[in-house]
């Protein structure tokens, strides 16, 4: 799950490296290194810790080299510790290898080098890579390109799991090899230098043609050529992209965190995912998702996978399309769904959702379910990602870069995207044309109406500062806004650190009202007229029992509870979109009042690439 980083060129690459880790850290951060090509050979400097760490090791200062490679790790495999920091060196010192993914059988592949005499210093998976090299370099003949070349690709062939990989070698002092298998990896290119990422928003600010690296394709690169090849060797051309993004949109723009930030900036997100979509008198347009008439009657259900948010997401989608459409809709976890044997076939759709495009289970998903024969949708972020590869149609959310962990802006825009794609489908099978013309209307109001909602920020600030000691939180919530209550739960859990639990309001008195005592907060959510009262009489189940009460609503409330957020009145379908900022601004400020790193939170990572 960690990020990667290199660099080719005429410059000092140690300042662009650590540059690069600074931006990747959000991927892994418990601790970093980089390695340089010195003209004595190869160095490297690494340490447990995070990547503004590495500038207090005095042995830092040494490295002027204008090659070289850095990580910032989510250890897998060995606890994070300066000697299981990448980069890994090979016995002899001449290869160095920087790794994203595990490498599965490592094991087998570690006897395999131990009896052939290599030693291994590290508890990582990733240290048989640089001697495998080692190894199949030794078998090689002359000292040509093609040997290093030769030498990285059949180690790879032994590699089983996921791998995004960076080799420098001292023999070859102006080269640089990389490929990647089910890990992200993309190249930017330069005059007279080029750069190496796991993510584009990393190195956005240096150049905005990429290159995207399929599985397993090789790239040799040196200061003003890149060659690729495939696993065996082939040579085989590649297009650069160049990327819209423009590289301020990856910074905190005055804001005290990314995630601060991101709240702050979906009115314009929201925006720029409606985009010419949809507009009040005309059909929707989405270019990219040509699916026929004929096709929608032929499906029986509707899937949608995803993890994390993007399942949040995924369970609001769930009402939208039921309530268009009439298809029916599950939704389940990715990882969940791998492994059950789903029922998909030719009449399935499935959605995948992924706010990175490179969520390894999410992936892993979307293949299982084309191998049954599904259409296969992605809704993805990030132009280019590894999921868009892999699927029959892929839609973007153009959100822009999500760089804090916990996310805020992807998780609107996802739902702004289900309804499209939702009013799309209506309008192809002809139903239920007023509600679609109606649910148009109040999607184009929604960025005004955010940003009504972001004005309740000091409110919602003053009352995480009465809660932010506390131990357990629960979130409630009836129908659509129960799915609003899993999100919420999500967010205070992930950056603060509380336990927090969320609950169809309904369910409260089946168990976990027994949780129940003087002062627990109960978070409620509160968006459908006709679940009003039902609602309100579960609230007061728990205000006789002592609870603190947060209710986010777009009722008029005769009540007299503890904080009430009002919301600006929509459609209830895309309510969440709306009742989902004061949570997310709850956490924030809960966890800022922690004096918690927001934007890191412990033991995450932005993209899961690992299953
Ligand atoms: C969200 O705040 C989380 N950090 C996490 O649940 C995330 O949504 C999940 O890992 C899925 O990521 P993806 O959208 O990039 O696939
Ligand atoms: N499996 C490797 C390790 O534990 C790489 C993990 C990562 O992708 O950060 O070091």
């Amino acid at each position: 799950m960690c990020g990667i980083v290199g660099y080719v060129g005429e410059k000092q690459a140690k300042p662009i490296l650590i540059n690069g880790l600074l931006r990747l850290e959000y991927r892994g951060y418990d601790s970093a290194g980089i390695a340089t090509i010195e003209k004595a050979g190869i160095k490297c400097v690494k340490n447990k810790g995070r990547v503004s760490d590495l500038n207090n090791i005095s042995s830092i200062n040494s490295l002027e080299g204008t090659i070289g490679i850095g990580h910032t790790r989510w250890a897998t495999h060995g606890k994070p510790s300066s000697t299981n920091s990448h980069p890994h060196l090979d016995n002899s010192g001449n290869f160095a290898v920087v790794h994203n993914g595990i490498i599965e059988n490592y094991a087998d592949l570690r006897d395999f080098l131990k009896s052939h005499h290599y030693n291994f210093l590290s508890e990582t998976d990733t240290e048989v890579i640089p001697n495998l090299i080692h190894f199949y370099y030794e078998s090689g003949k002359g000292s040509s390109q093609k040997r290093f070349l030769k030498a990285v690709i059949d180690a790879c062939k032994m590699l089983k799991g996921s791998y995004a990989i960076e080799v420098l070698s001292s023999y070859y002092p102006d080269n640089m090899i990389v490929v990647r298998k089910d890990s992200p990896l993309v190249i930017g290119k330069g005059e007279n230098e080029n750069y190496i990422s796991s993510d584009i928003p990393a190195i956005l600010s240096f150049t905005k043609d990429f290159y995207l690296l399929n599985d397993k394709e090789f790239a040799f690169i040196s200061r003003n050529s890149i060659e690729f090849y495939d696993e065996n060797n082939r040579p085989i051309e590649k297009q650069a992209k160049s990327i819209t993004w423009d590289a301020g949109s990856a910074e905190k723009n005055g804001f005290a965190d990314f995630m601060l930030k991101e709240i702050n900036e979906q009115p314009k997100s929201i925006r720029e995912t409606i985009g010419s979509r949809i507009s009040a008198n005309s059909e929707s347009i989405l270019p990219d998702l040509n699916l026929t008439k004929s096709f929608l009657k032929s499906i029986n259900k509707i899937s949608i996978i995803a993890c994390g948010t993007a399942m949040h997401a995924g369970l609001a989608g769930k009402f939208i399309f039921e309530n268009l459409c009439e298809i029916p809709v599950e939704v389940e976890a990715a990882s969940e769904f791998r492994y059950r044997n789903p029922i998909i076939n030719e009449k399935t759709l499935c959605l995948f959702i992924t706010q990175s495009g490179e969520t390894a289970d999410t992936i892993a998903a979307l293949k299982l379910a084309k191998s049954k024969g599904a259409k296969t949708i992605a809704i993805s972020n990030v132009v280019g990602s590894s999921i868009s590869r892999e699927a029959d149609y892929t839609l973007y959310t153009h959100a822009g870069p999500e760089i804090a962990v916990a996310s805020t802006k992807a998780y609107t825009s996802q739902i702004v995207l289900l309804a499209i794609i939702a009013i799309n489908f209506a309008e192809k099978l002809e139903k239920n044309n007023q509600k679609i013309d109606e649910l148009k209307k109040d999607i184009l109001l929604l960025p005004s109406q955010v940003e009504e909602v972001l004005k309740s920020s000091d409110k919602i600030k003053d009352f995480a500062k009465r809660i932010y000691k506390e131990k357990d939180v629960f979130f409630i919530g009836r129908g659509i806004d129960y799915t609003t209550s899993l999100e919420g739960s999500l967010k205070l859990k992930e950056i603060s650190y509380i336990h927090s639990e969320a609950y169809p309001s309904g369910e409260l008195k089946h168990g976990p009202i027994a949780l129940i005592e003087n002062n627990v907060t109960v978070v409620s959510i509160l968006t459908n007229r006709l679940l009003v009262e039902k609602s309100i009489s579960n609230i007061q189940e728990v205000v006789t029992r002592g609870a603190k009460t947060f209710i986010v609503t777009n009722q008029e409330l005769n009540y007299d509870f503890d904080e009430v957020i009002k919301i600006p009145k929509t459609n209830s379908l895309i309510s969440p979109i709306l009742s989902i900022i004061p949570l997310q601004l709850l956490a924030y400020y809960i966890s800022k009042e922690k004096g918690l790193d927001v934007d890191k939170p412990r033991n995450l990572a932005k993209s899961v690439t690992v299953e």
